[in-house]
């Protein structure tokens, strides 16, 4: 005989896939077994065609063994199928209340947020009527500086709607917009020769500017909100407020006495003029959170030498 049954009953339970063959050996096994024959010692001792036999018992073994290793290498490619899912959720902030959605979706998602705040989101001109008193290498600058305020936008979930006012066609900052910006002129934006005020009241446009005397408190629906358009690296100061006083409108700056305290730096470094991206961001958050330490604390940056202060130490009307 071939196979004692203890060694039949070990295979089987690891090899499922050869049950038809091993029931098939296990019942002539059953049958030795009552009749009292000893497979192992007397029968298969002296009988003709043992080479057969001892060739197919290795037959099935090498193919056990080969199925053995399939189904490990199955259940590893599935674990590892398993982790890199995970990984992918992990990176993408996706769970199960948050289910990971598709590039095709996220986007769809993007355009139809910025196509609903062209008719009903918050407004906000950058305006670049000041572009003549920049530098090649600051109109670069800027021109990065609104491919992130847009990205911002694209991110936000109540983006605002954009208007660049003042770009001027034949200008260098339209021709670095487009030579900088992939995809600039369909960027969902409205993009116009026109100032602030041949699109909108002036009582209704808020110039935020960092020498403005008042503070903004909030940011509401029934306004336009101005930043101007500048990268000033040799700094012109009151340039947007000198620009803000020319058009009549009334001015405001970011409330960093309100919130902050001066940090100590080794090169005892504070200012409070930041990118028109980074006010950007801060406007973004305000309308998010509601909470000026909140956005602050996320966005004011860090080399400017300012930290947000503890709330006992700001004035009542400021405080959480
Ligand atoms: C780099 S700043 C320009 C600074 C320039 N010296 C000026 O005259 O405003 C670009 C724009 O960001 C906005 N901005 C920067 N810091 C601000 C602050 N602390 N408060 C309000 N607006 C600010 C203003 O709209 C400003 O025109």
């Amino acid at each position: 005989m071939y196979l004692n049954s203890e060694e039949q009953q070990t295979e089987m339970t690891h090899t499922p896939s050869s049950d038809m063959c091993e029931v098939g050996l296990s019942e002539v096994s059953e049958m030795m077994d009552l009749l009292h024959i000893d497979v192992e010692t007397d029968v298969v001792e002296d009988r003709p065609g043992r080479g057969d036999a001892l060739c197919s018992k290795n037959v099935l073994r090498k193919q056990r063994h080969w199925e053995r290793q399939l189904a490990a290498k199955k259940s590893k490619r599935k674990e590892e199928k398993q982790r890199r899912k995970l990984n992918r959720e992990h990176e993408s902030g996706a769970s199960a209340d948050n289910p990971q959605l598709s590039k095709r979706v996220l986007k769809a998602i993007t355009r139809e947020r910025l196509a609903e705040a062209q008719s009903t989101g918050l407004k906000l001109c950058v305006d670049l009527s000041m572009t003549d008193c920049m530098s090649d290498k600051e109109i670069s600058r800027l021109a990065g500086q609104l491919r992130r305020l847009y990205g911002s936008n694209k991110k936000a979930t109540r983006p605002f709607h954009l208007f660049l006012t003042d770009l001027k066609e034949d200008s260098r900052l339209y021709r670095e917009c487009i030579r900088m910006n992939e995809g600039f002129l369909n960027y969902t934006m409205d993009i116009t020769e026109e100032s602030c005020l041949d699109l909108f009241p002036p009582e209704t446009v808020v110039y935020l500017t960092p020498d403005a005397e008042e503070a903004l408190e909030t940011v509401d629906a029934d306004k336009v909100y101005v930043l101007g358009g500048l990268v000033d690296e040799s700094i012109q100061k009151k340039l947007s407020f000198s620009r803000a006083r020319e058009l009549g409108v009334r001015t405001a700056r970011l409330p960093i006495d309100e919130y902050m305290t001066k940090n100590n730096n080794a090169k005892n470094f504070h200012s409070k003029i930041l990118a028109v991206n980074q006010v950007f961001d801060i406007l973004l958050t305000l309308c998010e959170t509601g909470s000026w330490t909140e956005t602050l604390q996320a966005w004011f940056p860090r080399g400017k030498g300012y930290v947000v202060a503890p709330d006992d130490s700001l004035p009542p009307s400021t405080q959480t």
